[in-house]
């Protein structure tokens, strides 16, 4: 995190009757950051999302934005505002009238008014629809019309539920450019609830990966899908192989680890805590495994069997029996060199590199 923290969540339950839904949660979003909340379906995303923006209060623990406790302060008094899942656009109502909504309560005048309208159609990119009605609209236009209609508050927070998942793919990946651009462009803290991992991947600044009502960890991409806290992370977080290590020895910043048709391999713990050796596990993404071509040496350098082959267009994925590994691997490599031409039952050469095993909790 760079800068200030703009909203504190500390120690946060939540219990609907005897379900508790949200578990002592911490975390600082700071001051213009893009954080993503990211679990499966249930985990409590929502719920955490709405406690922020005032929809619901905490059962116990404090949430303060803006330094500022929250406590029974309505959604309308906070510094936020909402993109719900279901963005109801009024069909009725035309978009200027749609946009300026909210405008209404705030009594700015219509001077005032029209040209906060006005950026706030130009901020996503719909300068000129402002006459066209509500029920006239595609998908991608109702998105950004629900969005501008946020905007145009002029929240310090903007709190988005799940808004692309509606959208089909090619749509959606395209406004998941444009909502960061738009992120980047107003400077304002994002708190973006989304299940997909690549959308948490390739938006936010950081990640808090929840389950089960509780955070498993926060922090920048790159680390969450590198260097993941614990087995559920990993594998919530795409492919990961999870190999049996006869020996695991964690010490200090490292950690070294025997793992059978591998041999000796040692990485580093980039302070993640292991609180039980004994429970850990050694893991590697199946595109730091890479085959050795014919005329190629490599080191280290382990053989395998191809048992099985997928392809993906822009991708293979081999799954490889190596001796002494209870479990196959799975090894994804792009087609340039002809993985997608690799018989099943060939004998393959792997090499990696020794930094790409990480150790996690299990
Ligand atoms: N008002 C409520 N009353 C009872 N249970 C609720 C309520 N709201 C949410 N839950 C439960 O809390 C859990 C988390 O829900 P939610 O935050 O909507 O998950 P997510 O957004 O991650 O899919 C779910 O098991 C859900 O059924
Ligand atoms: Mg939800």
């Amino acid at each position: 995190m760079t800068a200030l923290p703009m909203i504190e969540i500390k120690n946060v339950d939540k219990v609907f009757g005897n379900f508790r839904a949200l578990d002592t949660l911490n975390a600082s979003i700071g001051e213009g950051e893009f954080f993503s909340l990211l679990g499966p379906s249930g985990c409590g995303k929502t719920t955490l999302l709405r406690m922020i923006g005032g929809f619901d209060e905490p059962t116990s623990g404090t949430i303060l934005i803006g330094g500022k406790s929250m406590a029974g302060i309505p959604p309308n008094l906070r510094p936020t505002n909402m993109v719900f899942q279901s963005y109801a656009i009024f069909p009725h109502l035309n978009v200027f009238e749609n946009i300026a909504y909210g405008l209404k309560r705030l009594r700015l005048g219509r001077e005032e008014e029209e040209s906060r309208v006005s950026q706030a159609l130009a901020q996503v990119e719909l300068t000129g629809l402002g006459p066209r009605m509500g029920n006239q609209l595609s998908g991608g236009q109702r998105q950004r019309v629900a969005l501008a209609r946020a905007l145009v508050m002029r929240p310090k927070v903007l709190l988005l539920d799940e808004p692309l998942s509606a959208l089909d793919k090619n749509l959606r990946e395209q406004m998941q450019v444009e909502l960061r651009h738009l992120q980047r462009q107003i400077g304002i803290t994002f708190v973006l609830v989304t299940h997909d991992q690549y959308e948490a991947l390739s938006m936010s600044d950081r990640i808090a990966v929840m389950f089960s009502g509780q955070i498993a960890q926060i922090a920048e991409p790159k680390e969450i899908y590198q260097n993941p806290a614990t087995r559920q992370v990993a594998d919530f977080l795409g492919g990961m192989n999870f190999l049996t290590a006869s020996d695991v020895a964690v010490n200090g910043k490292g950690f070294k680890a025997a793992l059978p048709g591998f041999g000796a391999i040692s990485g580093h713990l980039s302070g993640k805590a292991i609180s039980d050796p004994a429970q850990a596990i050694i893991g590697i993404r199946p595109e730091r495994l890479r085959i050795v071509w014919e005329g190629e040496t490599a080191d280290p350098m382990i053989s395998g069997k191809v048992v099985d082959r997928n392809y993906f267009g822009e991708v293979t994925s081999l799954v490889v029996a190596i001796e002494g590994q209870a479990e196959h691997v799975s090894i994804v490599e792009t087609n340039d060199f002809g993985a997608d031409d690799i018989p099943v039952g060939s004998d393959i050469r792997i090499t990696y590199d020794p930094d790409a095993f990480v150790i996690m909790q299990g």
